[in-house]
């Protein structure tokens, strides 16, 4: 159990903080074209991602077991077929897919802190930050390194175990993260990006919305929150009996959603200021902020400091992907901790091998249509599993679940607040989920 409400707070916090914040949030807003896309992320937050939240914790602990026992036993109190506990093996499958690539964009991360320690972008434009990133992408030999070191040490603190020293490490960290973001804010308002960098993250230009976008808005939502796939399910089963669900996943979701505006409002400023292109891609993080750490007092010292902060995020974001898949093997084969752990590793270090080469050898090798391994595999799980795998944690907390396993849970009597719970649960975020996919098949 976390010893106190808090500390869960920590832990599905150092989960649903990580590169989708710092790292994916900004890139998808800048090719989305802005503010109606954010706008449709934050809805898609409030309506859809918290509601799935607080069911995916609720059933944690009612369940007390790992997602996939957990399922089994509450469709057994619930008279339902076993195969509801497909959820949670739909969730252990995307969790090794996302490790995979998640493991090598990390390590982009870690490069980062060396280069930046080394003094590398002092005084550098535009031009040398783009080169410098496209240059690094093309060395698979490189990113295959920092990748390996990343899955290393994600395993290293997986195989022992240790949450004690996380949960401190994620209470100082955190701020810290805040603290190095509004440095950066400070140099976007000094260079004069600010303005336009603010502006194009809330104008609404609805005509720059697709789709696509409105679907990659959904998925994203459950992939910043890490919700869709039982990884705040397992965390779940550690929360203390007496913790409101409600504001407890309500304070997570503020948080995250704090740290990814504050993301773009940090890194949009030095897009404009600088006359990059706000739409390139996966390599926004890295080509913008070591620009305005290059041009700072102290840049080297604060430009690897927010490469550490960014490679923590990831590693406590990282573990939690391990954390359904882990649970279940030990709980079900009582099997080593650490073993599990070493294996699920090497799984995922080879998978994400694919993603190493797809930004170099094989840039042009398609798995389908014009996506690349990465794009494939970023494509599936985020807008495809996560969201399937909310919509039915939704359909069976909202529909099959006792009313008196809900109720206990959420300390709901009746009134304002159970209705509008239900009206969460069981229609609107269900539906929601459906009418994007829907809208993306026929329209997209
Ligand atoms: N929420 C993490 C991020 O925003 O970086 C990524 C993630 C972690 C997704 C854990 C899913 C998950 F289960």
């Amino acid at each position: 159990m976390w010893s106190s409400r808090w500390l869960f707070i920590l832990a599905a916090a150092g989960s649903a903080v990580g590169l989708g914040n710092i790292w994916r949030f900004p890139y998808i807003t800048g090719e989305n074209g802005g503010g109606a896309f954010v706008l449709v992320y934050l809805i898609c937050i409030a309506a859809i991602g918290v509601p799935v939240m607080m069911a995916e914790v609720l059933l944690g602990r009612a369940g007390r077991q790992s997602p996939i026992n957990t399922m089994r036993a509450m469709a057994r109190a619930s008279g339902a077929p076993r195969a509801w506990s497909l959820i949670g093996w739909v969730g252990v499958l995307a969790g090794f897919l996302i490790l995979s690539y998640y493991s090598v964009v990390a390590g982009w991360a870690v490069h980062y802190v060396f280069r930046m320690g080394g003094g590398a972008f002092e005084g550098a434009d535009g031009a040398f930050a783009s080169q410098a990133f496209a240059d690094f992408l093309a060395d698979p030999w490189q990113v295959l390194g920092f990748h390996t070191l990343f899955m290393v040490i994600t395993v290293f603190i997986v195989a022992r175990g240790v949450s004690a020293g996380l949960e401190r490490a994620i209470r100082v960290f955190m701020p810290l993260l805040f603290v190095l973001l509004a440095v950066l804010l400070g140099y976007g308002v000094a260079s004069g990006g600010f303005a336009a960098g603010f502006e194009f993250m809330f104008r609404m230009d609805w005509s720059a919305l697709t789709v696509d976008g409105v679907l990659e808005a959904l998925g994203h939502a459950f992939f910043t929150l890490s919700v869709g796939m039982g990884a705040i399910m397992a965390y779940g089963a550690y929360v203390p009996r007496q913790a409101s669900i409600a504001s407890t996943v309500t304070t997570i979701a503020v948080l995250d959603t704090a740290v990814a505006l504050a993301a773009g409002l940090a890194i949009f400023p030095i897009v404009f200021a600088n006359g990059l292109e706000p739409g390139q891609g996966p390599g926004l993080l890295f080509v913008t902020v070591p620009i305005a750490f290059g041009q700072l007092p102290l840049g080297a010292v604060f430009g690897t400091a927010f490469f550490v902060l960014v490679s923590f995020a990831a590693i406590t974001s990282a573990i939690s992907l391990t954390e359904p898949a882990l649970a279940f093997a030990v709980e079900e084969y009582n099997a080593k901790r650490s073993r599990v752990a070493v294996s699920l590793g090497v799984i995922c270090w080879l998978l994400g091998v694919g993603t190493v080469l797809s930004f170099n050898v094989w840039a042009d090798v398609h798995v389908v249509g014009e996506l690349t391994v990465f794009d494939f595999l970023d494509y599936v799980t985020q807008k495809v599993m996560l969201p399937l795998g909310g919509l039915f944690i939704a359909v069976f907390v909202g529909w099959v679940l006792p009313k008196t396993i809900v109720g206990s849970q959420l300390g709901l009597r009746e009134g304002a607040a159970t209705l509008l719970w239900s009206v969460l649960i069981r229609v609107l975020a269900p539906l929601g989920v459906l009418a994007v996919f829907v809208y993306a098949i026929f329209y997209g």
